[in-house]
């Protein structure tokens, strides 16, 4: 672990909110700040957190809307900007993300310039590639959250059908962290048990019908909850600190994070998730991952349509 690390979340909405609380749950950054245009919301958001670190590990929490508590940070989560709504794709909020991770980077890397950032503002692919320009960095210190969360989803869904732990499923969704993105079914696998030939009692419990209704249900489990709550939060929190802990304790851990992706497999230029080993060093995405022809095909037209929105955010 870096000593005296430091994580800044930016943002104190619900995700911000819950990337904080998990941090210091998990005792992911010694020091966690919150940062939000809002004085009041983030005072209250910082103070609640503080008054439960008794029961925590030893992170402690400060913050405000002065960007000076980003100092000094290694790590720099950005939450801010509009959410989705019912029935709003993530794209949808592209415009007006984009204005405000333009206005941030720059701002944030003036106190905090050896920062690693982390995107999770959505739609967070996108956002990387401006987040990237505007920051001037080496492609492997600005990546998108991903398809992280995504992935989650995935193992839990498979888990609860084959009845074994979700850390026993090896798999990972790729792409666009919204409707383009896919499993990476060649490489799924139970323990070392491929995927298509898990059974139970005999029969082969994964059928085409059955991967092809995982991956719909992970695809759409956004919209389902932003249904029910109006917004999700919790599990990207978890996701966020579990990839803050992999940089500051310099783990070298595979994660389906988005980095702008330069000669992979062909596609240049784009921020998309794909297994990457994440470090104190930032994200290198994984070039000896295998893919189908069907995969590649499908993550490079994932690539292309966040090209076009990339593009015509830029004007
Ligand atoms: C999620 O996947 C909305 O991107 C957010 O939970």
């Amino acid at each position: 672990m870096i000593e005296n690390s430091k994580l800044t979340v930016v943002g104190a909405g619900a995700v911000g909110s819950s990337v904080a609380y998990a941090g210091l749950i998990r005792g992911s950054a010694r020091h966690i700040a919150l940062y939000d245009i809002d004085p009041a919301k983030t005072e209250a958001e910082v103070l609640d957190l503080a008054h439960g670190t008794l029961f925590t590990g030893s992170s402690d929490i400060a913050g405000g809307s002065d960007i000076e508590v980003a100092e000094g940070s290694h790590v720099v989560v950005i939450t801010a900007g509009a959410k989705q709504r019912p029935g709003q794709t993530r794209l949808d909020l592209a415009a007006t993300n984009a204005r405000i991770i333009g206005d941030l980077v720059p701002r944030l890397l003036e106190v905090a310039p050896d920062a690693i950032l982390v995107i999770v503002t959505n739609p967070c692919d996108v956002l990387t590639m401006l987040a990237h320009e505007a920051s001037g960095l080496p492609a492997e210190r600005v990546f998108a959250s991903g398809t992280v969360l995504d992935s989650s989803r995935l193992r839990w869904e498979i888990a609860r059908r084959a009845d074994v732990a979700a850390g026993s499923v090896h798999a990972q969704i790729i792409g666009e962290h919204g409707d383009s993105e896919f499993p990476l079914w060649s490489a799924a696998r139970i323990g070392a048990v491929p995927i298509l030939q898990w059974r139970r009692d005999g029969e082969l419990l994964f059928t085409r019908e059955q991967l092809d209704a995982i991956a719909a249900d992970v695809r759409d489990a956004a919209y389902r909850v932003i249904r029910g709550k109006g917004a999700t939060n919790y599990a990207i929190g978890l996701s966020s600190a579990r990839i803050v802990e992999a940089i500051l304790r310099d783990e070298h851990a595979v994660l389906p994070v988005a980095p702008v992706l330069s000669d992979f497999h062909g596609i240049d230029g784009v921020a998309l998730s794909v297994p990457s080993i994440v470090s104190a060093e930032g994200a290198r995405p994984l070039h000896e991952t295998p893919f189908s022809g069907e995969e590649l095909a499908t993550l490079r037209d994932s690539a292309e349509a966040l090209r076009g929105v990339a593009a015509d955010l830029r004007g």
